[in-house]
Formats: structure tokens, C-alpha cells, sequence
């Protein structure tokens, strides 16, 4: 079975050719960073429509880097949300326009369950076995799942249990926000790691900020509160005339440690809680360095089996979207022309 994976749910135009068992035959993305950059921050606008100039383009490259003409694709899967409503349209309206030409059946993916099966497309380490935790850190959402598959091999349903969220701000919008607020530029959370490690090996220390770990027992996070935080520190500092490279070392350092420390500390005691062996973290987020570190030396403290995809599968690709291709394979259909974006959609 051969799976062409398009998401065009935020500003990454992407496409990837998956096989049946799971191997990544191809994974291209063409990244917005250089239009949206002098903005801060993603316009939908700008991005729908370079989209629309992207998508056939890097479709065609998937193709070619995977050796496989479109007429040998088995299932065309495509992100249907969450996102912002005009990227996922261009994504859609281009996935159906192939679908409706070569009659190839198509199928509606899900962008968070995308992050999670990304974990399935690792070999090194090998994927997770069923049931295990999984933290799914982007620039949209901070939630842990409990992933189960009821029934063995192909056919078996996966089940995704929440058992927390975020209450507030996403961890990787607290980065972009924080990396804004210290005139880093943009996508933030790459720029707060960079200056961090400069801050770390140059021996300055970071600034302690609070961490918000709620109510005992909650999965639940928050980050609106460190953000605070960073913005009232950096205001009382540049009293003292513009923040220099060490000062913003130090804050870049601190933030990310606070924001680090809890998300590793919940999904290790999610794994505990639920009696599980293995956590998988996934999306943007997951490609921090720090973060992958501490999650790390947590989970050997407990005898816990780490899944993190490599960092290129962290932030937004068509592969992941073509692995739930496969593990949905037999819900892809023909007549699925009415499919619409869901910019607000569920697991
Ligand atoms: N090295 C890093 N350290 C911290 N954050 C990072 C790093 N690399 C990327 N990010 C953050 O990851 C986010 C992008 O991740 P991703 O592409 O999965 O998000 P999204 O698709 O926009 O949101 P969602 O998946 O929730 O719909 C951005 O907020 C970015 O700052
Ligand atoms: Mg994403």
C-alpha cells in the first residue's frame, strides 16, 4: 500500500509518500518562515495563499523524491483540521482534485492524531507498542493522551483518552510569544533554544520563574502565568536601559526550564498513573533539545520507554499524515467530496 500525506494546516506546505508497513519512501516541506517573518507571527491570509502557489509543486516532489508515479497511490490523506480555516482548504481542495481525477480514495486526517502516529514512522528508537502515554506539545496544543488499540494487528480501533490540556496558552505559543517579547524574531521556540545553550555554556544563569503545576493530580497545564512573568521581568529590567545578550541568555534559559520541567514531570506521572511503560512526545515543541533531555532523564529514574521522533518529524509533515493513512486505511473513500476544513476539530 502506497499513502501520499498532504498538511497544509498552519504555514508548512507539505506532502509525503508512507508505505503499508510504515517506512517514509519521501517528506517535503516548504517552509513560510521568510513571509511571515517580518510579521511575528503567522497571516492566515499570506499563508492560504502561498499555500495554493506550494501545494501542487511539493506534491509533485514527493512523488519524485519516492520513485512512485500519483496512479500508484492506494489512499490520498489530507489534513482536515484542527488549523486555520484557508490552509486547510488549499490542502483539501488540491488532495480531492486528485482524488476526483485518478479516482483515488481519499481520507480526512485528524493534524494531532497526525503528531501522535508520527512516533509510529521512527525506527531508531523502534515505535511504540499500544497502550502508551502520549504528550502532544505544538504551537496550537499542550495535551496528554492515553492511546489504546482495542483488538491485534491491522484492524484494531485506537482509542485516544484526554487527560489533560493546556487551560490557557499552548507551550509553543508561550515560546513565540516569549521569543517576541525578547525581540528574538521568529518561530520563536528554535530562538529561545538558541539562546538558551548560549546562555548555559557561556555559565549565565537562568532567571527563575514560577511553574504552574495546578491542583495536585491535575494533567492539566498552563502558561499563561510564566509569560506574565517574563513580560513584568523584562519590563522592570529595560528600566535599566535595552535588554543585552546575556539578560536575554538568562530569561530565554529560565522560561524554557519552567516550561520544560512541567511538561516532563506530568507525562512521567501520567505514565505512572496509568501503569503504562512507554511515553511518545510529539509535535513542534518535542524537537526543543532541553525538553527532549529532561524528559529523558526522568524516564530512566522510572524505567520508562521514550518515543521522540526525529526533529524534522516534530514539526509539521505530509508523512505523519500519510501514517494515519495507514492505520485508517480502510476508512478512505471515494465519494468523500463533501469533506470540509474543521478549524476547530477534536481527536
Ligand atoms: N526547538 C524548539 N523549541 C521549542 N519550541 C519549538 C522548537 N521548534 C519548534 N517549536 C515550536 O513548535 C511550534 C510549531 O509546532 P507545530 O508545527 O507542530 O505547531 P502547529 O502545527 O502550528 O500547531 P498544532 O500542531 O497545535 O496545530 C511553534 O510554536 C514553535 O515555536
Ligand atoms: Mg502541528
Amino acid at each position: 500500500m502506497l499513502v501520499l500525506g498532504i498538511d497544509t494546516s498552519c504555514d508548512d506546505t507539505s506532502a509525503g509518500v508512507v508505505t503499508g508497513d510504515l517506512a517514509i519512501l519521501s517528506n517535503v516541506v516548504s517552509s513560510q518562515d521568510e513571509v511571515h517573518t517580518k510579521f511575528g507571527g503567522v497571516v492566515p491570509e499570506l499563508a492560504s495563499r502561498k499555500h495554493l502557489e506550494n501545494i501542487i509543486p511539493i506534491v509533485d516532489s514527493a512523488l519524485v523524491k519516492a520513485g512512485v508515479a500519483l496512479k500508484e497511490i492506494d489512499i490520498i490523506a489530507v489534513t482536515k483540521g484542527p488549523g486555520l480555516v484557508g490552509s486547510l482548504v488549499a490542502g483539501i481542495s488540491a488532495a480531492k482534485a486528485i482524488s476526483l481525477a485518478l479516482q483515488i480514495p481519499l481520507l480526512g486526517v485528524n493534524h494531532l492524531e497526525g503528531h501522535i502516529a508520527s512516533s509510529l514512522l521512527t525506527k531508531n528508537p523502534p515505535p511504540p507498542k499500544f497502550p502508551f502515554v502520549a504528550l502532544v506539545v505544538s504551537g496550537g496544543h499542550t495535551s496528554l493522551y492515553l492511546v489504546k488499540k482495542d483488538g491485534e494487528g491491522e484492524g484494531g480501533t485506537i482509542e485516544y483518552v484526554l487527560k489533560g490540556q493546556t487551560l490557557d496558552d499552548a507551550a509553543g505559543e508561550a515560546f513565540d510569544k516569549v521569543a517576541k517579547l525578547l525581540n528574538l524574531g521568529y518561530p520563536g521556540g528554535r530562538l529561545i533554544e538558541k539562546a538558551a545553550a548560549l546562555a548555559h555554556d557561556a555559565g549565565w544563569e537562568g532567571v527563575t520563574f514560577p511553574r504552574a503545576y495546578l491542583k495536585k493530580g491535575s494533567f492539566d497545564f498552563s502558561f499563561s502565568g510564566v509569560k506574565t512573568s517574563v513580560r513584568n521581568y523584562i519590563k522592570a529590567s529595560e528600566k535599566d536601559g535595552d535588554l543585552d545578550d546575556e539578560l536575554k541568555g538568562r530569561i530565554a534559559q529560565g522560561f524554557q526550564e519552567a516550561v520544560v520541567e512541567v511538561l516532563a514531570k506530568k507525562s512521567i506521572s501520567l505514565v505512572l498513573t496509568e501503569g503504562v511503560d512507554t511515553l511518545v512526545v510529539c509535535g513542534g515543541v518535542a524537537a526543543n533539545g532541553r525538553l527532549r533531555e529532561v524528559i529523558f532523564e526522568g524516564a530512566v529514574e522510572h524505567d520508562i520507554r521514550v518515543v521522540i521522533p526525529k526533529r524534522e518529524l516534530c514539526t509539521d509533515n505530509g508523512a505523519m499524515i500519510g501514517a494515519v493513512g495507514v492505520l485508517r486505511a480502510n476508512e478512505a473513500r471515494l465519494d468523500n467530496l463533501s469533506m470540509n476544513a474543521i478549524s476547530r476539530l477534536k481527536i
